[in-house]
């Protein structure tokens, strides 16, 4: 049966997928409230559509960091994508170019930042992961850097791994015919076995718990790249985040993994928005499905937002293949909604088109 709309993959790939696999991908922390709630939130925002305006010709281009780009809807980094598919990061970098849009890499992709690089052109971003060892990180950076991609955003949210239920009753582990490419060739490549989530294991003995804004200053002294701080989810942290430099924030809550009860991110999108005061741009992830979620993080202030599960979940279902058609839905999407919305450009989406249930009289 053909497929209509980007929710629709999750099902597919449910089917397809070991179960081990299809967990990781799906799953949020705890008690997956927020995970539901990166959802539902959208649904308390409605709109307040302007009629009688040549939509003629909709143009939904934009500009990232400097770099045009065919539309605000670009890829989030989600690790291990060769457990969804073969192809995995190759499969998502070229359908990300195709789109005119940006792809970010996961620091703990199946395929390194040469091989992505290799591909074929395209603007791409990469995520990273603080190691323990600052040897590691900076190496891993320069290669990013040489290898052509454009800004690094920082991951600040995962000290820990959140707990994910799923993974530890599965005892999930990256499978050994994989290994989280980048570190490959540094040793850290492999995830054990353990009685818990490999992962959280793998997190626990490597990544960086005493990370602070200093070294946000400190990643500033060892690449040219702009910044996007990634995870932010209060003003006070926008704040800090434009004073520490970073080029731009990305509010996210790790699509529902990290800390469960935080809220969803389209509602703390606008303080945020707020605290930046346009001295940065804002960007948002989670649950991001359609072309009106898209829309209305646009009329909050956002610069763009990113998709996480829509790429896994559609590489699982038909490889390069399903992420072209993920992008393309929701492109088509979110110009059906600027058009009978009546914008014709981003800069014509205001908060205006909107109301929200915290706009109300009570
Ligand atoms: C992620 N996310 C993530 N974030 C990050 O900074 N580094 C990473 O390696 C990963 N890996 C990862 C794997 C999987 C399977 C998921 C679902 C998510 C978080 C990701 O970048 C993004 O914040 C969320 O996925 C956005 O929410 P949605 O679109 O999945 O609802």
């Amino acid at each position: 049966m053909e497929i209509t709309n980007v929710s629709e993959y999750d099902a597919i790939a449910k089917q397809k997928l070991p179960k081990m696999v299809y967990d990781y991908y799906a799953s949020g922390a705890e008690d997956q409230w927020t995970l539901a709630e990166n959802r539902n939130a959208f649904s308390r925002i409605l709109f307040r559509p302007r009629i009688l305006i040549d939509v003629s010709k909709i143009d939904m281009t934009t500009t990232v960091l400097g770099f045009k780009i065919s539309m605000p809807i670009m890829i989030a980094p989600t690790a291990m994508q060769k457990m969804a598919h073969p192809e995995g990061e190759y499969a998502t970098a070229r359908a990300a170019s195709a789109a005119g849009t940006i792809m970010t890499l996961s620091s703990w992709a199946t395929s390194s930042v040469e091989e992505v690089a290799s591909t074929g052109p395209g603007i791409r971003f990469f995520q990273l992961y603080v190691y323990k060892d600052r040897h590691v990180v900076a190496q891993l950076v320069r290669r990013a850097e040489r290898a052509g991609f454009k800004a690094i955003a920082l991951t600040v949210d995962t000290p820990r791994l959140g707990r994910r239920e799923a993974d530890i009753k599965n005892r999930f582990t990256l499978p050994p015919f994989l290994t989280l490419k980048n570190f490959e060739g540094l040793d850290l490549g492999k995830m054990d076995k353990s009685n818990d989530s490999g992962l959280a294991s793998y997190v626990a003995g490597q990544i960086d718990r005493s990370l602070s804004w200093k070294d946000v200053k400190w990643l500033q002294t060892i690449t040219k790249l702009p910044i996007l701080v990634k995870g932010v989810l209060t003003a006070e942290d926008a704040r800090l985040a434009v004073q520490a430099g970073a080029a731009g924030i990305i509010v996210s809550n790790h699509g529902a993994r990290q800390l469960d009860y935080v809220p969803a991110t389209i509602l703390a999108l606008e303080e945020v928005v707020k605290a930046a005061q346009g001295r940065v741009p804002v960007f948002l992830d989670g649950g991001v499905r359609r072309g009106t979620d898209v829309f209305k993080a646009l009329a909050l202030g956002a610069s763009g937002i990113f998709i996480g599960r829509p790429v896994v979940f559609s590489l699982a279902a038909e490889g390069e293949v399903g992420v072209r058609k993920v992008l393309q839905m929701l492109r088509e999407e979110f110009e059906l909604t600027m058009a009978l919305s009546g914008c014709r450009s981003l800069n014509e989406i205001t908060r205006n088109h909107i109301v929200t249930d915290w706009d109300l009289p009570h």
